[in-house]
């Protein structure tokens, strides 16, 4: 039985949620990839790239099929590129172990790359319309309103008695538990979001804890967070004389894998090695900050024109103006900034 809180959740829903998504009601794979897109990034920044996205890959097939280079492309500017890594790699595992089809079981869809716990409820109940539990930030929070949970929320305890709350409370029935999910979700968007709050909008409030505690503002209570660190890394453009910069792919692991970028190292001497090639007439042409989740970066661009010897490393030659390979976000904005 649908309880008395999920109800007026789902009342609330039907005038009050998002009902005009492009993902919405198409199916497993389109909540698949808006899923994985959305784990890093605003409704607002996915809904072009999930756009463009959907019409070159319309199917886990012809994503399955797609060259890695074509997909990461077609990822520039969303960041956290891994998740379009294992989106690629998680297609092929649906195209050889389940003939091209999504799974509908919790199992597995956990069993393919990048789909958690949350994502594979995700697409369960938005996607399949069957019973799945979610438990995004947005969730997590109005959770942790709802019954006071104080304290670190990523804890292990604390992940049980909020995945525990978060399956209580989904309806078992397919279509209820889909409109328990958006409903959730929306809810931590629009109405218990994380700073004002409007209490006085929301459908659960005389449930909420946190509200007749008066805790609404104290909670979840943020993490503790480390000072990020800043590195300096000193990004390369190598012109040469027919005015083309010289890129180069970068490591399938780690930041920005996959994608091209002019050589990027720590220092300008450790790039000299690197490359093979004395660094003369080398201009410092600005500085751009970036943040990482975890670090911060202070990309130095340094150039140096007319180059007519070849750098020792494998690389291509490319004219920026209409170079589509996909270059990491910051560095298409340092180099499209300082055009040559
Ligand atoms: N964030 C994560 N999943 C979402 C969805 N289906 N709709 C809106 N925001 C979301």
């Amino acid at each position: 039985m649908i309880s008395d809180l999920a109800f007026r959740l789902a009342q609330w829903h039907l005038t009050h949620g998002r009902h005009d998504l492009p993902w919405q009601h198409q199916g497993p794979y389109a909540t698949w990839v808006s899923e994985v897109m959305l784990q890093q990034t605003q409704v607002a920044t996915v809904i072009p790239y999930y756009q463009r996205f959907m019409d070159r890959f319309p199917t886990p097939a012809a994503l399955s099929d797609a060259p890695m280079d074509e997909v990461l492309s077609h990822w520039a500017g969303l960041g956290y590129y891994a998740r379009a890594r294992n989106l690629h790699h998680a297609a092929k595992q649906v195209q050889h172990e389940f003939a091209g089809e999504l799974p509908d079981t919790l199992g597995a869809l956990m069993s393919l790359k990048g789909i958690g716990r949350s994502t594979a409820g995700a697409i369960l109940s938005l996607g399949f319309e069957k019973y799945g539990v979610i438990q995004d930030g947005n969730v997590r929070r109005v959770l942790a309103r709802l019954f006071a949970i104080s304290g670190d929320l990523t804890s292990a305890n604390a992940q049980k008695r909020l995945w525990a709350l978060a399956t209580d409370l989904t309806p078992k029935e397919g279509k209820d538990a889909a409109i328990h999910t958006q409903a959730m979700m929306d809810l931590g968007a629009l109405v218990c979001t994380k700073s004002k709050p409007t209490c006085d909008r929301c459908p659960l409030v005389s449930d909420c804890s946190a509200y007749q505690q008066d805790l609404v503002h104290r909670l979840p209570e943020p993490k503790t967070r480390k000072v990020k660190q800043t590195r300096e890394w000193v990004v390369l453009q190598l012109v040469n004389t027919a005015n083309e910069t010289f890129v180069v792919k970068r490591p399938p692991k780690g930041i920005w894998g996959g994608l091209y970028a002019p050589p990027i190292s720590e220092s300008r001497s450790a790039l000299a090695k690197e490359l093979g090639l004395e660094l003369a007439d080398v201009e410092e042409v600005c500085e751009l900050r970036h943040a990482f989740s975890h670090f911060s970066v202070n990309l130095q661009l340094h150039r140096i024109m007319g180059l007519s010897s070849v750098p020792r490393v494998p690389g291509k030659w490319v004219d920026l103006r209409t170079f589509e390979g996909g270059l990491p976000a910051p560095i298409y904005r340092l180099l499209q900034e300082n055009m040559t």
